[in-house]
């Protein structure tokens, strides 16, 4: 199977800069020698080109920052992600902030019915322009794909939604705002928090998330924002949360999805260089990377 890398430098869905050098940071610790290493043909399609706005931080419509840059990019995303899957390669996307899932999921939900989703995250990304605290668009992006929140992100790819609620499995969640709170409770979506990871362990909790993906999805994305993990293990991040996964537990869950081979395409975000420590953060991404396809320590 061959892997497509696609490099998105987009630092425009939240208020620090320096996310845009993420794509960089991961090629530098070695993601496409690594996937090389490991037997796959890989082929580096470069960085999508995003747009600048004349001045940041903008609010355009709606408590959306900067809506126009980001739903630009996220257009040339979809066409990018939805070529090389028309190729039959796999799309590993690296980010950038995590708006730039909006479009990655319109572009891998397009040709199925019942795409699952499994969402590491220290957050829920449930926001809308309604209930964003912050206007971040990088706050929003599973809302979106749930068809909330602006027509101009929801429609993106010409069809909303891209997902069901109840295909998607968020785990690593503990800073959710109080809509988040009530979207979930509305639509009983899947969500394992910091606390059901400490309370069941890792290891039942992805054989939790892998038997409920496993039947009735005909695909399964995986979107990890690095601050799913502790910031003592993934320090390079915008919007860091104490409390998250351990670096062992991470690689175990990427370990267990890679002896399972459902994940169809990947996304690997919100690695900021600028507030990293020599690198680490990235280093991290990528070597979780490795474990998702198929490294194993002995
Ligand atoms: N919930 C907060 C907001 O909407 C933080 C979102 C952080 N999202 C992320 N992808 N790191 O602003
Ligand atoms: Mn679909
Ligand atoms: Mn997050
Ligand atoms: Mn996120």
């Amino acid at each position: 199977k061959r892997i497509s890398v696609i490099g998105v430098p987009m630092d425009l869905g939240q208020n620090r800069r320096g996310v845009d050098m993420g794509p960089s940071a991961m090629r530098y610790a070695g993601v496409i020698e690594r996937l090389i290493a490991l037997g796959f043909d890989v082929v580096d399609r470069g960085d999508i080109e995003i747009g600048r706005p004349s001045k940041l931080d903008v609010i355009e419509e709606g408590n959306l920052k900067d809506l126009k840059v980001v739903v630009k990019a996220n257009q040339s995303l979809y066409e990018k992600v939805r070529s090389v899957g028309e190729q039959g390669d796999f799309p590993l996307v690296l980010g950038g902030d995590h708006s730039i899932a909006i479009g990655t999921l319109a572009a891998v939900a397009k040709e199925r019915e019942n795409l699952g989703v499994i969402w590491f995250d220290a957050h829920g990304d449930l926001n809308t322009g309604e209930t964003s605290p912050s206007g971040n668009i990088h706050g929003m992006p599973l809302a979106v794909s749930l068809g909330l929140g602006h027509q101009s992100l929801a429609e993106l790819g010409g069809y909303a939604p891209k997902i069901k609620p109840e295909n998607i499995v968020i785990i690593g969640a503990r800073s959710l705002d109080a809509g988040e709170k009530q979207l979930i409770r509305e639509k009983g979506m899947n969500v394992y928090t910091m606390h059901e990871i400490d309370r069941l362990g890792m290891t039942q909790v992805m054989n939790e998330a892998i038997a409920y993906l496993s039947c009735g999805t005909d695909g399964v994305h995986l979107s990890v924002d690095l601050d799913a993990l502790d910031p003592q293990d993934a320090p390079g991040v915008g919007t860091a949360v104490l409390g998250g996964t351990s670096y062992r537990e991470t690689h175990l869950a990427m370990e267990m999805l890679a002896e399972q081979n459902m994940v169809t395409s990947a996304e690997f975000v919100e690695v900021n260089p600028i507030l990293d420590v020599r690198n680490q953060t990235a280093v991290a991404a990528v070597e979780l990377m490795g474990s998702l396809f198929g490294e194993k320590l002995l």
